[in-house]
């Protein structure tokens, strides 16, 4: 028998087998995946028992418990997180052996919210889970692009939409970005994380699923307002939530976002572990090979790195062509996971330099789960860190104070000094922090952080920012970049009296006697 008609001879076997047997008999085990019609693909490893079924979930390698019976099947896990607890549940009504019309509930991004998909769930090959592994590149210096010589600033998606979100919502964000002043403050990149992604069209080219009918379009529309816009993608096959990744795509996907006109691109690791190991010449080879692409498209493209710090990254970064790397994995809306974070980066600020920033990922600021005095410590310390800045909430609807925060002119002029130096830990005393960094023309900025539940007085020396203001016709002056208002410099040192979680950041300067 040719292979041809054997293989017909064993699918026709297989599908009269389907037919005869009690559906409710088959067994379960193996390969499946729930696929949303124009969204993304979850993969799961299922284990049947009788009606008990136990179903890894490939991504986030979480274990499902559920039912089959009759031709229903269920799938439920609770899940412990900072927001509480919460239940994802499928659903599904068998269509035929290996076929399942399914519903997933999960909650919301904002709570009280459900997100409710439906899709197809069916048997697969393990080769979908796991594609066979493509050659990556020997590993080789990238040249620098020359972008974003001061770190990046913007607006992303995901902290306060995550996937929820549409081009229309994009748009809205753009025109807040202007109209807000978040633009004229420097705020540039609208960045669509992910959720925009559906699958490939017959030729290999991505494409934007429901919600993103028209991504060239969005693209257009942002740079009339003056912006630049952001894309996101991964080294896998698929992004962390399953929507298309680049894997065996990378030139045409770099090809692509560059004839749409996307100006940045944030590469997330995530799909990229059913392919390749977390060894140090994957995950440097994965980037490096994105890198080739987008340097070929011909269009500059900021290059942003998302592997969560894996590698000591911010080693290698820079060479695998790297504009920035994110160190850490994401931050949350609370205060212990921006504290945690923030001060961690003190340890590595000197990977981080013009064209090449350590990312200690998004802004919360403006989303609600901290307070204004921690908002406003999370700004003064991304801000020391020469850290991007790139805004997580919704523009269109921020408070003032808010908007205080994320436009304070000269907390942002602290980030986008020039010079970009590292900031200087002193000792920390309990739980206060005193950070000192120089910048440009003889000035220093000063953070005083209580990172304590309780007020704490914190204080620092003249002295200890060696400004030369004991030479002749000079002396300091100094300013509280939070009140907006001069701190008096006289006596030894200066001593602040800092919120629990909140922050003093002092600008002093060397003036010349007499110039005013
Ligand atoms: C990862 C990244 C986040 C975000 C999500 C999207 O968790 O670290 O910043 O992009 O993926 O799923």
């Amino acid at each position: 028998m040719k292979l041809k008609s054997l293989f017909f001879a064993l699918s026709l076997g297989s599908f009269a087998c389907a037919l005869a047997q009690p559906s409710a008999q088959s067994s379960l085990d193996g390969y499946w995946e729930y696929r949303v019609p124009n969204g993304g693909v979850t993969f799961f490893s299922l284990k049947q028992t009788g009606e008990t079924l136990t179903a890894i979930e490939d991504d986030h390698r979480t274990s499902f418990t559920g039912t089959i019976q009759s031709d229903k099947l269920r799938l439920a896990i609770t899940v412990q997180s900072a927001n509480g607890t919460f239940e994802i549940v499928y659903d599904g009504v068998r269509e035929s052996a290996d076929k399942f019309q399914m519903s997933r509930r999960a909650p919301g991004v904002r709570p009280g919210e459900v997100f409710e998909t439906k899709g197809v769930f069916k048997r697969v090959d393990r080769d979908a889970v796991y594609p066979a592994r493509l050659p990556l590149p020997p590993l080789e210096d990238q040249p620098d692009n020359g972008l974003v010589r001061t770190p990046p600033m913007g607006w992303n998606s995901w902290n306060h939409y995550h996937d929820q979100f549409d081009d229309a919502t994009v748009r809205g964000m753009a025109d807040a970005m202007v109209s807000s002043g978040m633009a004229a403050a420097g705020y540039k990149y609208i960045i669509v994380d992910e959720g925009w992604s559906s699958s490939r069209d017959a030729n290999g080219n991505i494409v934007g699923n429901a919600r993103f009918p028209d991504m060239k379009a969005l693209a257009d529309y942002v740079h009339s307002k003056g912006l630049k816009i952001g894309i996101y993608s991964s080294p896998g096959p698929q992004v962390c939530g399953g929507y298309q990744g680049s894997y065996g795509h990378e030139e045409q996907d770099a090809g692509t976002f560059a004839a749409w006109g996307y100006d940045y691109l944030k590469y997330d690791w995530c799909g990229a572990r059913r392919v390749y190991q977390r060894t140090p010449a994957d995950l440097e080879g994965a980037y490096q090979k994105m890198s080739e692409a987008l340097a070929k498209s011909g269009r500059p493209i900021v290059y942003s790195l998302c592997e969560y710090g894996w590698g000591d990254v911010w080693k290698w970064g820079a060479k695998a062509g790297g504009n920035l790397w994110r160190t850490t994995g994401d931050i949350s809306d609370h205060w212990e996971s921006m504290d945690r974070i923030g001060f961690a980066q003190l340890d590595i600020q000197q990977y981080s330099s013009a064209g090449h920033w350590n990312d200690p990922d998004m802004l919360e600021v403006g989303n609600g789960g901290m307070t204004a005095d921690e908002y406003r410590t999370h700004m003064s310390l991304w801000a020391l860190l020469r850290a991007p800045l790139i805004a997580g909430n919704d523009l269109r609807t921020m408070t003032e104070e808010t908007k205080s925060i994320l436009m304070n002119a000269e907390v942002i002029a602290i980030d986008q000094d020039p010079e970009a130096l590292p900031a200087v830990r002193t000792p920390p005393q309990d739980t206060s922090e005193v950070l000192i960094r120089q910048l440009a023309n003889e000035a220093v900025a000063v953070g005083l952080f209580n990172r304590g539940a309780a007020p704490a007085q914190i204080s620092f020396r003249w002295d200890s920012l060696h400004l030369n203001a004991n030479l002749g016709g000079k002396s300091l002056e100094a300013r509280d970049l939070w009140k907006h208002e001069a701190v008096p410099v006289t006596g030894d040192s200066y001593t602040a009296l800092v919120p629990p979680h909140g922050v003093v950041l002092v600008r002093v300067a060397v003036k010349q006697l007499g110039t005013f």
